[in-house]
């Protein structure tokens, strides 16, 4: 089997259109990764480029009220693009479930995971994917996902989510909810924008996806990308990370990398290109990437905080109050989605697209 799987096109075929995905070419055994997974010197991260000294913030959001709290948010937006928020009262048991329901999907036989493939899932709101766009990446990323779309109707978007998965994404969502409504309220409010009302709300976290994020043990981890250098296309993100590590984000002027450490029971929170391009650039969307570990799978459960397909996304009037230039013209979200999605990830590129 691994002699077969040398071929570009066998790797595509076996891990793409069958549907084996990373994880089941890493059970092939194999001693090196095929060329399609190897990064260019240049995209490799090696440690001289980890700034150790540095560390995204970790604001303590246990009193949500406090201006200060507040304050602290939109500033770690401003610099960081970046921060970990602790003490926001979810459960550690309904963050433990869902990163244990993330592994137990993706150790379901292959004949049960590839139900979901695109071409086969039962409904449009559950989707098993591989590397970032496999047929068009440059280089293919060591990572599969499953995908839960939520647009509002979770109890009617779930009933075609796998049963190892379904109960622990939906109480995952009820705690994460109200927590994605504050944090976008504050950063709002950062911009003298009006609070958050049902109106906005449902056009602006109108589409949560909900990704259970699965990287395999690599062989050759210097050489492999667990996620290329890029920004979320998001407005924010929600990220729930095990305790493996792998996550760097770029320095804040800068070209290093720091570490995203894993802290037990901490939420990662990022600025996605919406927020960034909605603030005119008051917040920033800042360049990440994920590698992968020669010892250790990893799971991460990223929760995707976006606005409907067809919202017009452009800088917000109060931004632009007193004569400030806009940076961004008006873009469809869908529109904004689809390029993200039409090439490889290429860091900060993508929102060039939004640019006048
Ligand atoms: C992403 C991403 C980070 C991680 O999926 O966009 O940046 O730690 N993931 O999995
Ligand atoms: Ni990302």
């Amino acid at each position: 089997m691994s002699e077969s799987l040398v071929e570009p096109q066998n790797v595509i075929d076996f891990v793409v259109n069958k549907g084996n995905g990373v994880k089941g070419l890493s059970q092939t055994n194999l001693k090196s990764i095929p060329e399609l997974y190897i990064n260019p010197p240049e995209e490799r991260l090696d440690q001289t480029q980890v700034v150790t000294k540095k560390s995204i913030p970790t604001i303590d959001v246990s009193k949500w009220d406090d201006p200060e709290i507040a304050d602290s948010i939109c500033k770690a937006a401003a610099q960081f693009g970046f921060f970990q928020i602790i003490n926001h009262g979810i459960p550690i048991e309904v963050l433990e479930n869902v990163k244990e329901a993330a592994h137990e999907f993706f150790e379901l036989p292959v004949e049960e995971r590839r139900k979901y493939l695109k071409e086969n899932s039962p409904s449009p709101t559950v989707e098993l994917m591989t590397s970032h766009s496999p047929l068009v990446d440059k280089v293919l990323e060591w990572k599969d996902y499953l995908i839960h779309y939520c647009d509002g109707q979770e109890i009617e978007d779930s009933k075609f989510w796998p049963h190892v998965s379904r109960d622990q994404v939906l109480e995952y969502l009820k705690w994460t909810k109200p927590i994605i409504k504050k944090l976008l309220n504050v950063l709002l409010k950062g911009l003298n924008t009006d609070e958050m009302n049902e109106a906005k709300e449902s056009i602006l976290m109108g589409k949560l996806v909900v990704d259970f994020i699965y990287y395999p043990v690599c062989p050759n981890p210097e050489l492999a990308a667990g996620v290329g250098r890029h920004s979320d296309v998001s407005l924010i993100t929600v990220l729930l990370q095990d305790d493996v590590g792998g996550l760097y984000v770029r320095e804040p002027e800068g070209n290093g990398w720091i570490h995203v450490t894993p802290v037990q029971g901490a939420l990662v929170i990022n600025i996605g290109d919406v927020l960034q391009i909605m603030s005119n650039d008051k917040y920033r969307s800042i360049e990440h990437r994920v590698t992968v570990n020669g010892t250790k799978s990893r799971v991460s459960v990223p929760i995707f905080v976006n606005p409907v397909p067809d919202a017009v996304i452009g800088p917000v009037p109060e931004v632009l109050e007193g004569g400030v230039k806009p940076i961004y013209k008006q873009v469809v979200y869908s529109d904004y989605f689809n390029y993200f999605f039409s090439k490889g990830h290429d860091g900060k590129e993508t929102i060039e697209y939004a640019k006048i």
